[in-house]
C-alpha cells in the first residue's frame, strides 16, 4: 500500500519545521495555554532560583507537537542555564552518557527526548547520576574490576516521552516533577495561530483563524504548519487569509472539519468495514492499514480518542457512535451495550 503523506502528522518534523524556530515561544509568558502546568513550573523555577539550586528533574509526557521541547528550552532560559539536548536512541552506550554528564556545568539542563527509548544499561547508569550526582565507572574486568564513583555537577534532567507508561518505574520515580501536557482548546490554538501569523507578517481574518485552529488536532505544531500551507493558497489569491480561502485550502489538504486526515479516517473505516467496529488490537489495525503500531498509538489514537471517535477497552479499540457518524455510517443498534 502506498504510504500516506500526512500534513497533520505531528511527530515527523519537516525541513521547514526545523529551520523555522522563530515561532517557538522563548519565555513562559509567551507559552500559550497549559495554565496549570505553567503556574506549577513558575513556582518550582522561582523556588529553585531562590535557593540557588538546580531545578528538580522534570518529566514531560504528551503526544507529539504539544510543546515538550519548547518547554525545556524555556526552562533552561528561565533558570539562566545552558541546555544540552540529546535523545534516548542516540545514547547507545554508557560512555556516551558519561561524556555528556561530565561536561555539564553546575545547574545545566540536560534534555533527553524519547527517554523511553533509552538502552537499559544507559538507563541504569543514569539512576545514580540523577539521585546522587555521581557516575559509577567500572574499571577493569572480571574479579579484579573496581567501581569508582565520579562526581558530576548538579544538573536538571528533563525527559520527554509520548507515553509515560513506557517508562520503567525506577526511572519515573527519580523525577521530582512529572507533568502531562494537555491537548489545546480552540481559544488557545487561535491565540497561537494569531501570534505566529503576526511573526510571519500574515494577514488573516479572525473567522479564518478559528477555522484553521478547529482543524489542527488540538496541536500547536499543526496549527503552525497548516497556517503556512494556507498562506500559500492565499498568496496566489491576493494575500489575505479569509475563511473561504482557509476552508478551500484545508479541503485541498484533505484535512476534514474535525481535523482528521486520510490516515485517521482510514483507521475508522477499516475498523468499521473490516472488523465490525471492533474491539481490535493495535497490532491488527497496524497490519490492516500497513502502518507502524507506534505511529497509531502515539499520533492517531490520542486525537481520535480525544475527539470521541474511538474508545479504548480492555479487549481492544472500538469505534464510538460519533466515530460511525463521522465517516457517514449508521452505528449498529447494540453499540452502546458493547461499550460497557
Ligand atoms: N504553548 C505553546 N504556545 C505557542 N507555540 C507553541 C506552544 N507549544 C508548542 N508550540 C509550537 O509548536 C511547535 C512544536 O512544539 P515542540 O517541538 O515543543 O513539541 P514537542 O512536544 O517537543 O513534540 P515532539 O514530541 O514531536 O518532540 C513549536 O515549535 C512551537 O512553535
Ligand atoms: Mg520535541
Amino acid at each position: 500500500m502506498e504510504k500516506l503523506e500526512r500534513i497533520v502528522e505531528p511527530s515527523k518534523l519537516t525541513e521547514e519545521d526545523k529551520i523555522d524556530t522563530s515561532l517557538r515561544p522563548q519565555s513562559l509568558s509567551d507559552f500559550i495555554g497549559q495554565d496549570k502546568l505553567k503556574n506549577n513550573l513558575k513556582v518550582f523555577i522561582e523556588a529553585a532560583k531562590n535557593r540557588q539550586e538546580a531545578l528538580d528533574h522534570c518529566l514531560f509526557y504528551a503526544p507529539p507537537g504539544l510543546g515538550k521541547t519548547t518547554l525545556s528550552h524555556i526552562i533552561a532560559k528561565e533558570m539562566g542555564s545552558n541546555l544540552r539536548m540529546t535523545s534516548g536512541p542516540v545514547l547507545e552506550r554508557v560512555g556516551d552518557l558519561a561524556a555528556i554528564l561530565t561536561n555539564l556545568s553546575e545547574g545545566d539542563v540536560f534534555f533527553i527526548d524519547e527517554i523511553h527509548r533509552m538502552n537499559h544499561l544507559v538507563e541504569e547508569s543514569l539512576y545514580p547520576a540523577m539521585e546522587d550526582f555521581e557516575l559509577d565507572i567500572i574499571i577493569g574486568q572480571g574479579p579484579s574490576a573496581k567501581t569508582i564513583k565520579l562526581p558530576i555537577p548538579r544538573f536538571t534532567l528533563i525527559g520527554a516521552t509520548t507515553r509515560a507508561g513506557l517508562l520503567s518505574s525506577p526511572l519515573r520515580d527519580r523525577f521530582g516533577i512529572i507533568e502531562h501536557l494537555e491537548f489545546y482548546n480552540i481559544k488557545d490554538l487561535t491565540l497561537i495561530l494569531n501570534r505566529s501569523a503576526s511573526i510571519m507578517n500574515i494577514e488573516i481574518d479572525q473567522d479564518a483563524s478559528q477555522e484553521i485552529a478547529r482543524r489542527s488536532r488540538s496541536t500547536p505544531r499543526i496549527v503552525n504548519r497548516l497556517l503556512k500551507r494556507v498562506r500559500d493558497f492565499a498568496q496566489i489569491q491576493g494575500g489575505k487569509i479569509t475563511k473561504n480561502i482557509a476552508k478551500e485550502a484545508l479541503d485541498a489538504l484533505a484535512v476534514d472539519n474535525a481535523g482528521l486526515d486520510r490516515m485517521d479516517r482510514l483507521i475508522l473505516n477499516t475498523l468499521v468495514n473490516k472488523f465490525g467496529g471492533g474491539p481490535v488490537g493495535i497490532d491488527t489495525i497496524a497490519v490492516a492499514i500497513s502502518e507502524e503500531p507506534d505511529t497509531i498509538t502515539d499520533v492517531c489514537e490520542p486525537y481520535l480518542i480525544q475527539s470521541g471517535f474511538l474508545a479504548r477497552t480492555p479487549r481492544g479499540r472500538i469505534v464510538t457512535e460519533a466515530g460511525y457518524k463521522h465517516i457517514g455510517t449508521e452505528p449498529p443498534k447494540n453499540l452502546q451495550k458493547e461499550l460497557l
